[in-house]
């Protein structure tokens, strides 16, 4: 099966996340900015990848670490200037990186000016109907319009004070109440997203990725709805064939082909990747047919468990969903909302994805084991064919920041749900560059948003760089033979013959061998090219993956 064919870049990219935050600090004031980012983009040259996504650093006021954007064609000056972003953009293209941008489209911050204007229009008014407010209910309409919570927990509705000080409507915000949500179905909405489009697309960005790509409609009505208790937080869950009343409906559909339109008018092949949390797989395919998006990312994927026939068979249905579209695979394990995969990976069953994990967590990954399984799951997902995602820090084998301080936590999910859920913040933890440095040479003055912990030191860049067996040498290796023998463009046929617990393919001229069970595997005979692991004499140890160009 391959993925499907064409020569456009982003079908085989290999997309590297920066989440600007907490990449690097030009001026050491503890949070990452885009000059720091600029300084650091040859590392990312040096590694090998072909594009950099950047989470946001528009105007906010940073209630969700940027996803609250104030204004959509502003850099927070907490990031840096305009002018810091066109600098940005040529240090990128003289290395030869395209870039892609954030695109927050299903809710603003409530500082955003359009808010401010509803927040002071009167109930009715066309200021309003640019977000979805709605009266109460109750007899003093005192009760939220409905039931629905946010994904960061609690209601997902509040209530304002009117010109009278009276409390008034209420308006809905799918995630923090610092994040209301646009109604979509508002022409005027639509328009001022297709300028932000334009606005970047002329600033030359190659390409957007679009937050919450599942969420932009809701259905008439705002229906009460409970999600099934095994629906993930941000209702990827819906394998039961539901769809909840904001979650995947139709009509995202108009939207995404009016924007694929107005890129298509375009030089240069810009694209769009959806952020949509939709299962199943091939109903996820919607959002990338040839009229619509040009990717989605592949959470399914990324949730799959650490176990050779489910690994097979998520492979197998993302090829065969995606191909049916004519769009490409896309593969993934690790981004700025979910635990590093280097502890993931080690989860027990008592805590299988680990909904944010901190130091009472229960099932807590062992260190040594996720960080071989990483190196394994990466070693296969570079080597199936379509585009992946690298999240920054991933290749320096990054374990989730596990112990922060309570004091020290920020995101909105811990404080909505009372410090039930830790959330995110362990996997945005500034990352290690020089072992030696302040902040492990975040910056130069030591400072850090996030505490960074002790076992960052020996992970830092710089003492992986150049050492045989390190995880970025292992990286940057795997992404050269990748290049060289056109991987992501490739095809895979399974080979069998190896046993229920390994995966092993071809694609092209190399052979895959994944070993997931605990007994050593028989290798075939040829030159490896590339291990995550030891080969010892017994064949491929557990949790390992190798490369072998067949012969
Ligand atoms: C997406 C982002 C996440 C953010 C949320 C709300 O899921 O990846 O970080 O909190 O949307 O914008
Ligand atoms: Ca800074």
């Amino acid at each position: 099966m391959s993925s499907a064919p064409g020569a456009e870049w982003w079908r085989s990219a290999v997309i590297y996340q920066v989440y600007p935050r907490s990449f690097a600090d030009g001026n050491g004031d503890g949070i990452g900015d885009l000059a720091g980012i600029t300084t650091r983009l040859p590392a990312l040259a040096e590694l090998g990848v072909d594009a950099v996504w950047f989470s946001p650093f528009f105007t906010s006021p940073q209630k969700d670490a940027g996803y609250d954007v104030a204004d959509y064609c502003g850099v927070d000056p907490l990031f840096g200037t305009l002018d810091d972003f066109d600098a940005l953009r040529a240090e990128a293209s003289r290395l030869g990186l395209r870039i892609i941008v954030d695109l927050v489209p299903n809710h603003s911050s409530d500082q955003h000016v359009w808010f401010q204007e509803a927040l002071a229009a009167a109930p009715g008014s066309a200021e309003r109907a640019r977000y979805l407010f709605r009266d109460g209910r109750g007899e003093h309409g005192e009760v939220p319009p409905n039931n629905w919570e946010s994904v960061f927990g609690g209601p997902a509705w509040t209530q304002v004070t009117e010109a009278d000080g009276q409390p008034g409507q209420w308006y809905l915000h799918l995630f923090d109440s610092s994040q209301p949500d646009f109604d979509w179905s508002n022409r005027a909405v639509q328009e001022q997203f297709l300028d932000v489009l334009r606005f970047w697309l002329d600033r030359g960005v190659d390409g957007f990725r679009v937050d919450v790509a599942h969420g932009l409609i809701k259905v008439d009505g705002l229906p009460d709805y409970t999600p099934p208790v095994e629906a993930g937080s941000m209702g990827g869950g819906i394998e039961s064939g539901e769809t909840p009343p904001y979650w995947a409906q139709p009509g995202v559909h108009p939207i995404y082909r009016e924007w694929r339109e107005l890129l298509n008018g375009y030089e240069g092949e810009r694209m769009l990747a959806g952020e949509a949390w939709v299962q199943p797989l091939a109903k996820l395919a919607d959002w990338v047919r040839p009229d619509e998006m040009h990717q989605t990312f592949n959470f399914e994927y990324l949730e799959t468990p650490w176990e050779a026939a489910a690994q097979r068979a998520v492979i197998d249905d993302s090829l065969s969903a995606f191909g049916s579209v004519g769009a490409p695979s896309t593969w993934v394990l690790s981004n700025h909302d979910v635990v590093r995969h280097a502890s993931r990976l080690a989860l027990t069953a008592e805590n299988p994805q680990g909904d944010g994990i901190g130091p009472k967590s229960k099932g807590l990954p062992e260190p040594v084991l996720g960080l071989r399984r990483a190196r394994a799951a990466t070693t296969l997902m570079l080597a199936l064919p379509g585009s992946s995602y690298l999240y920054q820090g991933e290749e320096l084998g990054l374990p989730e920041a596990i112990d922060l301080p309570d004091e020290s936590r920020q995101d909105p999910t811990w404080f909505r749900t009372g410090g039930q859920r830790y959330g995110r913040d362990g996997c945005r933890v500034p990352i290690p560059w020089e072992s030696d440095a302040p902040a492990y040479g975040f910056n130069a003055t030591g400072s850090s948003w996030l505490p960074q912990p002790a076992e960052y030191g020996p992970l830092a860049r710089d003492l992986q760089e150049g050492r045989a067996g390190s995880t970025l040498e292992l990286y940057r290796r795997a992404l050269a033979v990748r290049r060289t023998h056109a991987l992501g463009h490739g095809s895979l046929e399974w080979l069998d013959g190896y046993g229920p617990e390994v995966l092993a393919f071809r694609n092209g001229d190399v052979t895959v061998i994944a070993n997931l069970g605990e007994q050593p595997v028989e290798l075939p005979a040829g030159t490896t090219l590339l291990c995550s692991g030891e080969i010892s004499r017994a064949g491929l140890p557990s949790d390992t993956t190798v490369w072998i160009a067949a012969h």
